[in-house]
């Protein structure tokens, strides 16, 4: 096993890895082609997607001394720190020179081409050419580096670390659950959906935090609930005790539902909120099966209502998506109006993004016919005025859609809505379980 074994997934990261790693240890190989090896590497990407580890196995593989500079405290002589650096390094070649989170090395996290430290680290870089010194540096943020810094010649090689999607973050989720206690059931897939586009040390910590909450319970191991209310805290950014004397009131109103058994009645106590993500919740299912990955009664920091998430399916056709996303939106008003009759006060929010994402529709995908694309030669008043016309018909077919699934799908709304109302937050495997139990009547678009 090599360090590059360590990193999971990202196996065409690995491979450009593996190459410069190699060019490091067998330069006579390449020297004998009459090519000389790149002189650096910048990685690149959002905090904790693995830029210091792939770092440091290049820094392993290569068998080279390495000499470290990082920022991690406010000196005023760390200009002289990076200079002595690249003077050790130099002195040991074939050495490495390792800048870990170049974009700190200047205070804040504004541009500043001119910092005095990128100006050093740049000359430093020009003074070890031909002296077998590899420049290995990670960043953040690379927009606030200067060009000059950046540029080929310096740093060879630039490399974009992005989040894990898909197998990749099934495979490395399927490590983190590897050593954990958890109950059967509790799959890599279902994870990986719910934490898409999270870095790998957000997905290590949510595995890590379900662990505690199920260590607290003195549970007997790690379940898909601890698991969801990890995700609620950690990524969702839900606080602790959230909708206390809601959650109270409503275990109390649906046990007593309960015992009379009968669902009419549980469904009679549960809050409007609960309805309107139910109804986001069905509409998306029934156009996008599988594309919800938690709906939530519970409210996020600032915000009041529930939630729902979803999970960017990328095998559906681009516009068939779209406009799935914008029915499912419009599904928590059309849920309300279908329970109660009247028209959503709080759903802003999702009448924005329906406009919004229909507003595109029209303009740059001519879905309501090619006179009314953006670059149409018009008088542009005249032109505005029509497209927002057909925004507004096209919003008015989508919701009417949306409560055409609804009340096609009753079962389904209530017995999500009371699952809702019961656990406050439903996982993909839960609303998977429930639409298994229901009369699915699908809809075309
Ligand atoms: N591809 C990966 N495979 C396994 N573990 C990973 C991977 N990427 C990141 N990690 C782990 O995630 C955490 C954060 O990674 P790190 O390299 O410090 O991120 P960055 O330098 O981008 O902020 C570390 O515990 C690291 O070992
Ligand atoms: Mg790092």
């Amino acid at each position: 096993m090599n360090a590059f074994d360590e990193i999971i997934g990202y196996s065409a990261i690995k491979k450009e890895l593996r190459q410069i790693s190699d060019t490091l240890k067998n330069k006579d190989v390449y020297a004998s082609l009459g090519v000389s090896a790149p002189k650096g590497l910048l990685l690149y990407g959002e905090p904790g997607v693995g830029k210091s580890l792939m770092a440091s196995a290049i820094i392993e593989e290569s068998g080279r001394k390495v000499f470290t500079c990082r920022k991690d405290k406010p000196n005023g002589d760390f200009v002289k720190e990076i200079k002595a650096t690249f003077d050790k390094a130099a002195e040991n070649a074939p050495s490495i020179v390792y800048l870990d989170d170049m974009d700190k090395f200047t205070n804040g996290d504004e541009r500043h081409p001119d910092a005095e430290e990128y100006v050093t680290v740049q000359s430093c870089i020009d003074e070890v050419k031909g002296k077998q010194v590899f420049v290995l540096a990670t960043a953040n943020n690379i927009r606030c580096l200067p060009r000059s810094l950046r540029r080929a010649g310096r740093f060879d090689h630039k490399i974009e670390v992005s989040a894990p999607r898909g197998e990749d973050a099934e495979k490395i989720i399927a490590h983190y659950l590897k050593d954990k206690k958890f109950v059967d059931g509790v799959d890599a897939r279902t994870i990986a959906r719910i934490m898409d586009g999270k870095s790998c040390a957000e997905l290590e910590t949510v595995i890590n935090e379900a662990g505690l909450y199920a260590g607290f319970e003195r549970a007997e191991a790690i379940t898909m609930n601890h698991f969801m209310e990890a995700c609620l805290r950690t990524i969702f950014d839900v606080p602790v005790g959230n909708n206390d004397d809601y959650d109270d009131d409503c275990d109390e109103e649906c046990e007593n539902a309960q015992q009379n058994n009968s669902l009419a009645d549980s469904t009679k106590f549960l809050s409007q909120i609960v309805y309107h993500e139910a109804g986001h919740a069905v509409v998306s299912e029934i156009l996008c099966p599988e594309s919800i990955t938690l709906v939530s009664a519970h409210n996020r920091g600032g915000e009041s209502g529930g939630f729902t998430d979803y999970y960017n399916d990328h095998s559906f056709a681009p516009l068939y998506w779209s406009k799935s996303r914008i029915i499912g939106a419009l599904g928590g008003a059309a849920a309300i109006e279908q329970k109660y009759g009247i028209f959503d006060a709080g759903c802003d929010r999702d009448l924005d993004f329906a406009f919004d994402r229909t507003r595109d529709l029209v303009v740059n995908n001519c879905v309501c016919g090619l006179h009314l694309h953006k670059n149409m030669y018009e008088d542009s008043q005249r032109l505005w005025s029509e497209q927002e016309q057909a925004v507004s018909a096209e919003v008015e077919k989508y919701y009417r859609k949306a409560k055409e699934i609804i009340s096609l799908n009753m079962d389904f709304f209530e017995k999500v809505a009371t699952a809702l109302a019961k656990k406050r937050l439903l996982s993909a495997v839960d609303i998977k379980q429930i639409k298994s139990e229901c009369k699915i009547v699908p809809v075309a678009l």
